[in-house]
């Protein structure tokens, strides 16, 4: 069994407290709760809280005195009284008492409805920003080996360059992606999320193989091309910061170089029936 320690909201408080004395007891992603301890404290003059969460307050030892924004007057608290106070409503403390100390229990939450847009669209765009370039790598590394297999194998010069070239600049383009994936701050530029999901359309059209008869295996990395086109598209779109919008469009113009590339070389000379 875990070992679950007990502890008292009123022990291990330090004898002197120069300032207020703030202690986070529980934190994870949409909740924090901490013990606040004043003894004769207030907020500064000017100083207002203005919180992007809400907050469920309790006094529970002590007294205190609240200015709420929009009152005249401070709201008198005493043991047990408890405020809800919503995201950005101002408040600030008038005073607490000098003689004994003020124990408060402050439980700040994430409420449904009461969300800072602009920090849950950062939020979720980390999430599906990082899941969005793992997937575009991963369909680089595909298209980096396929293009290389080929490359070693097909005997007509012409091709076997154009499809070297190929390959290098695909994993061009990964490295490029993994340097994005690195910088955490990225999603932040992003004014929306790209309505795209690599893997799916990219799982449905199955991998690229030899295997493949080379008709079929350069047709399909030609869709391949084109949908990774479209991506690299959506995200300059999508993307507010105008040096990692021209990357996103370079890699959407070298993708269409790639199909068009193996369209003309194969009108030209017809598809191989093996490799
Ligand atoms: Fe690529
Ligand atoms: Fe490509």
């Amino acid at each position: 069994m875990a070992d679950i320690p007990k502890a008292n909201l009123f022990d291990a408080i330090p004898p002197n407290l120069p300032q207020e004395w703030f202690e986070t007891l529980v934190e994870c992603d949409d909740i924090r709760i901490e013990r606040i301890v004043s003894k004769g404290h207030a907020s500064g003059e000017d100083f207002w809280y203005d919180q992007d969460w809400d907050e469920w307050v309790v006094l529970l030892k002590g007294g205190a005195g609240m200015y709420l924004e929009g009152r005249d007057q401070a709201l008198a608290l005493g043991p047990g009284d408890w405020l809800r106070i919503p995201a950005h409503v101002k408040h600030r403390v008038a005073w607490t008492a000098a003689e004994v100390q003020t124990v408060w229990l402050a439980v700040h939450f994430r409420a449904a409805g009461n969300i800072n847009q602009r920090e849950e669209a950062t939020r979720m765009d980390q999430r599906t920003y990082r899941q969005i370039i793992t997937d575009a790598i991963q369909g680089e590394i595909e298209a980096h080996q396929f293009y290389q297999q080929v490359a070693d194998k097909v005997t007509d010069s012409h091709l076997r360059e154009m499809f070297r070239a190929f390959a290098d600049e695909e994993l061009k383009h990964r490295r490029i992606l993994e340097g994005f994936k690195e910088k955490p701050d990225m999603a932040i530029h992003f004014a929306r999320v790209p309505d795209f999901h690599l893997s799916e359309t990219m799982a449905d059209a199955g991998a690229l193989s030899m295997g493949m008869k080379p008709a079929d295996a350069i047709a399909l990395a030609m869709k391949k091309e084109e949908a990774a086109m479209r991506h690299y598209t959506q995200l300059a779109d999508a993307c507010g910061d105008t040096a990692q919008q021209k990357v996103f469009r370079e890699l959407a113009s070298m993708e269409r170089g790639h199909k068009a590339k193996m369209e003309n070389a194969f009108v030209d000379i017809g598809f191989p029936e093996v490799w």
